[in-house]
């Protein structure tokens, strides 16, 4: 399998080279300890991803403020105290690169896991309101202080001896925030045209580049669109890539939505995109004319043929995998050995969005847990196996101390637990 185009490396830049194009995308892990310190589990769990044979492995979201949580297990970093901690983490996965993913919330902060959530402007979540709080608009100076915040928690991932940071610039948290004209309505620097909404990432960027060295990798991860009316569009988010462009960074991932339009993890309708797996294809083979930026797909892939082919069109650099990590960790292994030709099928929804959301993503969450604690996980278990892992956390046992990822339904909050359930990470 020499010529295989997944098992090809690729050289980010002169030093930074991905062994292969199979990245591990982010999932939120919510294994942070009391603290919200790294954990021994989180070693473990990516010992058992770079076992799997991925090329790059990102976190799961990581917190740039302690204020400021998506959701209740999150690792923050905004000081040293726990240097040592990262260090056995980012140590864990020998020769695989970790990037740390790091973000804010912004708006989307459930009501169990945080008081006063901030946001470009005061718009609250639409129709999700029993779960996330009305933002208080941030001042002129706490934008600033988060844009350091996002620096200062990108040196300490460097010290930690992490390959690189992920800046979360989708999925509607703070970042994607100020780029939709829906969420930002202010009239001052950071909002009105898009250049201006985009002020807010592109300050990030160059604070963060400014307190790490050149050995360090930076990637994005941002939006094709938000997929809502009179949000982020399509057009925007092609400005928002050439301007990244001019400012320089390692790796682009594409994805999509918002907690109000969870599209980036479900199967679009459409046919023609239904036959070529990944939902943001036809975004990305757009895009690819207007950057020079290297790619990376994510949402959708399954088999080893849609992962080859979008590789061989060039539309994308490098193939994003997310669920079927959890479920499969030697997934990339399998596939570059030629040992398996697509992920195993997760049948799970009946039909129910908001339903079927929280059981797929308890399912998730419970298969990284398996891992975490040391265990195979399961990748053919059924809903049950969900339901369970709710149940636990129900009436009151340890196994579900999280927030089921994707699912905005937090109707559970509160109800016992060792830790509040608040909504989904993404
Ligand atoms: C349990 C879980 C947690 C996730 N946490 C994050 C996260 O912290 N940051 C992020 O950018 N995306 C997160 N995602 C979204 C994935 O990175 C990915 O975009 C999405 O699952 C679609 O890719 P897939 O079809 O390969 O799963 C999460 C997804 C799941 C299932």
């Amino acid at each position: 399998m020499d010529r295989d185009p997944l098992a090809q490396p690729l050289a980010l830049r002169p030093g930074i080279v991905l062994r292969n194009r199979i990245a591990k995308s982010a999932m939120s892990e919510q294994l942070g300890g009391a603290s919200h310190e790294a954990t021994p589990e989180l070693a473990r769990l990516y010992r058992a991803w770079s076992d799997g044979g991925a090329g790059l492995l990102i976190t799961g979201n990581v917190m740039v403020d302690g204020r400021a949580l998506g959701e209740p297990g999150n690792v923050v970093v905004e000081d040293e105290r726990h240097l040592d901690a990262l260090r056995a983490w980012s140590s864990s996965a020998g020769d695989t690169p970790i990037w740390m993913q790091i973000n804010h919330p912004g708006r989307q902060i459930p009501r169990a896991v945080g008081k006063e959530p901030v946001a470009p402007s005061a718009v609250p979540m639409a129709g999700l309101g029993t779960v996330f709080a009305k933002p208080r608009a941030l001042l002129d100076r706490e934008i600033r202080e988060i844009i350091e915040r996002f620096a200062t928690t990108a040196m300490i991932a460097e010290k930690a001896r992490f390959k690189g940071v992920q800046i979360h610039a989708a999925h509607g948290y703070l970042i994607s925030q100020f780029l939709s004209p829906r969420t930002n309505l202010r009239t001052d620097r950071w909002g009105g045209a898009i250049e201006a909404r985009m002020r807010f990432l592109m300050e990030i960027i160059r604070a963060i580049k400014s307190a790490v060295s050149s050995r360090f990798a930076i990637g994005v991860k941002l939006n094709s669109a938000d997929f809502q009316r009179g949000a982020f569009s399509e057009e925007e988010s092609i400005a928002v890539v050439q301007a990244i462009e001019a400012e320089g960074i390692d790796l682009l991932e594409i994805s999509g939505g918002t907690y109000e339009r969870t599209v980036w993890s479900r199967a679009p309708k459409r046919e023609s995109t239904r036959a070529r797996e990944a939902y943001f294809l036809d975004y990305v083979e757009k895009v690819r004319d207007k950057t020079r930026l290297l790619l990376m797909l994510t949402g959708g892939f399954r088999t080893a043929d849609a992962m080859r082919s979008a590789l061989v069109s060039r539309a994308v650099d490098v193939v994003g995998l997310a669920r079927p990590l959890a479920a499969e960790p030697d997934l990339p292994t399998r596939i570059l050995e030629g040992r398996a030709d697509a992920a195993l099928p997760v049948k799970l929804r009946m039909g129910i969005t908001r339903i079927d959301d929280l059981i797929e993503a308890t399912w998730y969450q419970r298969q990284i847990r398996e891992l975490a604690s040391g265990r195979p996980a399961r990748p053919t278990a059924g809903r049950l196996f969900a339901l369970q892992g709710i149940a636990r956390f129900v009436t009151g046992g340890r196994s579900l101390r999280s927030v089921p990822h994707g699912s905005t339904d937090a109707s559970s909050a509160d109800r016992g637990g060792e830790r509040a359930l608040g909504s989904a990470s993404t």
